[in-house]
C-alpha cells in the first residue's frame, strides 16, 4: 500500500479553528482503506495527550533554521483507526492559541510554521512516504523543502482551504527561516514586498486542489483570487477542485450523543427544538428557529448579518448565534442579543451545543461573502435544517435552488440568494419564513436533504485518483 503523510496545523478533535480540522479528521478516514495515510499536526499545549493516549515516540532531533536550532520531539497516537504523528517544539506549541488572539496573529508564526515545515521534511527523508498532502499556508514552505531536497522522492500535493490566508510576512523572516533570498522573487516567494508562504505551495506542489469546483475557477479571477489570480493562472494545468464531504457518523442526528433525542426525519427534531429553547430562553416552538454558526469574519457574510439581525428580530422568528472571532463582532451580536428577547448569542466555541444548534434549527444562516467549500451546509442538510446561502463556492456545488426541487435528485437544496446585500439576506428570509408556513414543502425538502449523501464517498474517490496519478509520475 501506497504510505501517504497529511499534515495539516489542526485536526479535529485536537485542535480546531475551523473547517480545515474536520476536513484533516474525516479526509483521511475516507481514504485509509486504499493508503497507509498518517496525520500530522503540531503538539499544541491546549491538547490533551492523557485523554487521547499521545505518547513521546523517543525520536527528538534539532533543527537548525537561519542561525538558531530548535530541539523537536515526536510524539505520535493512534485513535479512531487512524495514526496521528505530533511534532513538538516550546517555540510552535507553547501557546494559549493555534495562531494568535482574537486581535492579532502571533508575531513569530512564520517561524513556528517554518519550524512545523521544516520538521515535516525531516521525517519526510527518513521514511518512505509515497506523497505528502500539505493543506494551507502553514504547510505551504513543504513543498519548496522538498522540491530543494533532491533526497525526498515524495510527491506534493498542496490543498488551498482558504486563498485569503496566505501567510504573509516582513521580507526578514526568509533568513530566520534559513531560506534563500533567491526565493524572494516574483516567481517564487515574492509577493508585494512580503513573503508570501502560500506561493511556495502553488508553485513547488506537483498538483494542487481547492475544496470545490467553484472556488478553483473563481480563484483565478481578480474579484476571489486575492491577487493570487495571474500567479495562480500559471500553474491552473496543476490545480483541480474537489468538494469536501462530511464524516457521515459524526454529523448523524442518529447518532449524536449531543441530542436528547435521535432522529431519523424532520418531525422528530421537536424534542431537540423545544428543549433547546427552553435552554436559551426564547420563545415560539412553532416559529422557525434560525441558527447562524461560524468564525466572526467578514468572510462569513458577518457584516450582511448584523445589519439584518434588526429586521429579521421583528419577525416571528428565534435566533441562534454561536460562534467566536473578530470583537467588533462579537460586540454587535451581544448588544442585538440583549436589544432583542428572540436572539440569543453565544460567544465560544463548542461542538457539542453546535451539534445541538444543528439538531433544533429549522434554518441554517451562510451569508458568506466567499466561501472555498462551507461544511456548515452539508451538515444542516444532515440534521434536516435548510441553509440559507449566497450563492458562492463550494455553497454553488452542494446547495441548489428550493425552487427547482426535484424529490428524484440527489441534490440538496435551499435558500440560495445572489448578490451579498442585507436587502437580499433579508429577502431570502422572508422566502425562507414562507417556506416554513408551506409545511408540507418544508418538511418534504428537510426530509429529502437528510438522505443526502454529503459524505466522503465521491470526493474521496477523486482524491485516489489524484494520489494514483501522481504515484504514477504522471506530469501534468
Ligand atoms: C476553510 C474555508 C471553508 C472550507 C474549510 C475546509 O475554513 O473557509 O470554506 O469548508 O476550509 O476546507
Amino acid at each position: 500500500m501506497s504510505k501517504i503523510l497529511f499534515a495539516s496545523s489542526e485536526v479535529y478533535p485536537f485542535a480546531k479553528t475551523g473547517g480545515l480540522a474536520d476536513v484533516a479528521h474525516s479526509l483521511p478516514r475516507a481514504l485509509q482503506n486504499d493508503y497507509e495515510i498518517e496525520v500530522i499536526m503540531p503538539l499544541y499545549c491546549s491538547i490533551d495527550k492523557e485523554r487521547y493516549g499521545i505518547l513521546p515516540l523517543a525520536q527528538s532531533f534539532r533543527i537548525t533554521m537561519g542561525e538558531t536550532q530548535y530541539p523537536i520531539e515526536m510524539y505520535g497516537c493512534s485513535y479512531e483507526g487512524i495514526d496521528y504523528r505530533f511534532v513538538y517544539s516550546p517555540l510552535l506549541c507553547e501557546r494559549e492559541f493555534l495562531y494568535g488572539t482574537a486581535t492579532d496573529d502571533y508575531e513569530d508564526n512564520a517561524r513556528r510554521f517554518g519550524l512545523f515545515s521544516y520538521a515535516i521534511r525531516a521525517l519526510l527523508k527518513g521514511n518512505d512516504y509515497d506523497i505528502v498532502h500539505l493543506n494551507d499556508w502553514q504547510c505551504a514552505l513543504v513543498a519548496l523543502l522538498v522540491h530543494e531536497d533532491h533526497d525526498i522522492t515524495t510527491k506534493t500535493l498542496y490543498t488551498i482551504h482558504n486563498l485569503a490566508y496566505q501567510g504573509l510576512f516582513e521580507p526578514t523572516v526568509l533568513q530566520e527561516l534559513g531560506i534563500s533570498e533567491s526565493y524572494f522573487t516574483h516567481e517564487a516567494l515574492e509577493f508585494y514586498g512580503k513573503v508570501n508562504f502560500m506561493k511556495g505551495g502553488i508553485a513547488y506542489s506537483n498538483r494542487i486542489t481547492t475544496v470545490s469546483p467553484t472556488y478553483a475557477k473563481e480563484i483565478l479571477t481578480p474579484e476571489e483570487g486575492c491577487g493570487l489570480e495571474g500567479f495562480l493562472q500559471c500553474y491552473r494545468h496543476k490545480l483541480m477542485g474537489i468538494l469536501n464531504g462530511i464524516d457521515p457518523e459524526h454529523f448523524s442526528p442518529l447518532l449524536d450523543g449531543a441530542l436528547i433525542s435521535p432522529y431519523t426525519n424532520v418531525k422528530g427534531k421537536k424534542p431537540s427544538k423545544s428543549d433547546l429553547l427552553k435552554q436559551l430562553g426564547l420563545k415560539g416552538v412553532t416559529k422557525p428557529l434560525f441558527v447562524f454558526i461560524g468564525r466572526f469574519v467578514s468572510q462569513k457574510g458577518m457584516d450582511l448579518l448584523i445589519e439584518t439581525l434588526p429586521k429579521m428580530a421583528t419577525m416571528e422568528c428565534t435566533i441562534a448565534i454561536l460562534g467566536e472571532g473578530e470583537e467588533h463582532y462579537y460586540r454587535a451580536l451581544k448588544s442585538l442579543s440583549e436589544q432583542y428577547i428572540n436572539i440569543h448569542f453565544t460567544l465560544g466555541y463548542d461542538e457539542p451545543f453546535a451539534h445541538r444548534l444543528y439538531g433544533a434549527a429549522d434554518f441554517l444562516l451562510m451569508p458568506s461573502l466567499f466561501e472555498p467549500c462551507g461544511l456548515n451546509q452539508m451538515i444542516a442538510f444532515a440534521y434536516g435544517a435548510i441553509p440559507i446561502v449566497h450563492r458562492v463556492g463550494g455553497l454553488v456545488d452542494s446547495v441548489k435552488r428550493f425552487e427547482n426541487y426535484d424529490s428524484q435528485s440527489d441534490e440538496g437544496y435551499g435558500v440560495v440568494f445572489f448578490t451579498p446585500t442585507s436587502r437580499s439576506l433579508f429577502l431570502a428570509i422572508r422566502k425562507s419564513m414562507e417556506l416554513y408556513s408551506d409545511k408540507k414543502l418544508f418538511e418534504s425538502l428537510s426530509n429529502h436533504n437528510m438522505q443526502c449523501d454529503f459524505s466522503w464517498n465521491q470526493s474521496a474517490k477523486l482524491y485516489a485518483t489524484l494520489y494514483d496519478s501522481l504515484l504514477m509520475g504522471e506530469t501534468v
